[in-house]
């Protein structure tokens, strides 16, 4: 089974799941989808509903409610104040057709009815320990003229690939490039023992926000792993920066998307396995226009770097659109292969 296969079958038995899912395995998914602000119509209204219809209750949205807007966690890293009050509302909508009014749910609306908009929000994602990822990220998907301070799918399928695969970074030093806010590096940073992680990227404030992520996330401040957020540009870093971090392992996720810079970012990777020969680097794009990345492989294949489809997570742990074309790819050098 090639690669998007394999999401798309995990994705399709997850679905299939669904219908053996208990009502605790439900809120878990509410949990997940509500605190990561994933799209309202992929939640499971339809066992909201039939639990409505069979039972005329209003418990199981009192449950809900504990595991979402009323959940501690909501308190401390909520999710946007129109995401809230868009989720109550349907909340509202089923409550009212169903069952008695549950007083808990109007109040929980009121305390995002009239309240102003930010540009920012709280997303979490849960790991499987049960432990949260919470990220400081922004609530339009461009902003400030960089794609990097929200979380993309390609992120969460390689923090996915990561949790299986920890021997990769067990005991490691590693360099992330083009981090964003920072999911996939907290995540192998929490679960996949590295001796030392080093996010990158290039903007300003894309790094002013992954700096808070990783203080957010109890990262650095002497703890191991050893934690540094650098200032790279795949343009312009200088080799002496490559040589100084050293990589035994290199991810980057969602960093093909501009033809422009695909050659920079294929003449970077050769850099670093001078530097570093025995480096394990792998690259994790959302397909979105096959002609872009069909030019940075053969940009990569220019610069004497060949490649290698990696098998991707076999399990969900994020909840994420799984339709989206991913592909992860681990690079080399030809001469080594
Ligand atoms: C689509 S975002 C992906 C962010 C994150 N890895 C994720 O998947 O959620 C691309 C990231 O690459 C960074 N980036 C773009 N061009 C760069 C360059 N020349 N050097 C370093 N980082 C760059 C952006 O600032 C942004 O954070």
């Amino acid at each position: 089974m090639g690669k998007q296969e394999v999401n798309k079958h995990t994705w399709k038995m997850a679905l299939s799941e669904q219908k053996e899912r208990k009502p605790e395995d439900i809120l878990r998914d509410f949990r997940a989808s509500f605190f990561s602000m994933n799209r309202l119509a992929s939640f499971n209204w339809t066992f909201l509903d039939n639990e409505l219809q069979s039972n005329k209750s209003s418990e199981f949205i009192s449950e809900l409610l504990k595991q979402t807007c009323l959940h501690p966690l909501c308190g401390k890293f909520p999710p946007s104040v129109r995401f809230r009050r868009i989720f109550l509302s349907e909340l509202i909508k089923r409550e009212a057709a169903g069952c008695d009014p549950l007083d808990e749910l109007y109040d929980a609306l009121a305390q995002v009815v009239g309240v102003e908009e930010t540009p920012l929000c709280h997303k979490s994602y849960f790991l499987p320990s049960g432990d949260a990822v919470s990220l400081l990220e922004n609530v339009a998907v461009i902003s400030e003229g960089t794609t990097g301070l929200v979380t993309w799918e390609a992120a969460l399928y390689l923090a996915e690939w990561a949790l299986e695969n920890p021997q990769v970074f067990t005991g490691r030093s590693v360099l992330e490039l083009g981090s964003g806010v920072g999911l996939t590096g907290i995540t192998v940073c929490r679960s996949c023992s590295p001796v030392r992680f080093v996010f990158s990227d290039c903007h300003a404030t894309v790094l002013e926000k992954l700096r808070e992520n990783v203080r957010l996330n109890g990262l650095g401040g002497g703890k191991s792993p050893s934690v540094t957020v650098d200032q790279l540009d795949w343009t312009t870093a200088p080799e002496e920066q490559i040589r100084r971090i050293r990589p035994d392992t290199v991810i980057a996720a969602d960093v093909v998307y501009d033809p422009e810079v695909a050659g920079s970012l294929a003449d970077l990777l050769l850099k670093i396995l001078k530097c570093s020969a025995a480096a394990e680097i792998l690259i994790c794009s959302t397909i979105r226009n096959p002609e872009t990345y069909g030019g940075f492989k053969l940009r990569l294949e220019a610069a004497g770097l060949g490649h290698q489809v990696l098998t991707g997570p076999v399990g969900a742990v994020f909840p994420y659109n799984r339709l989206a074309p991913v592909e992860l790819i681990k690079v080399f050098r030809v001469q080594d292969a």
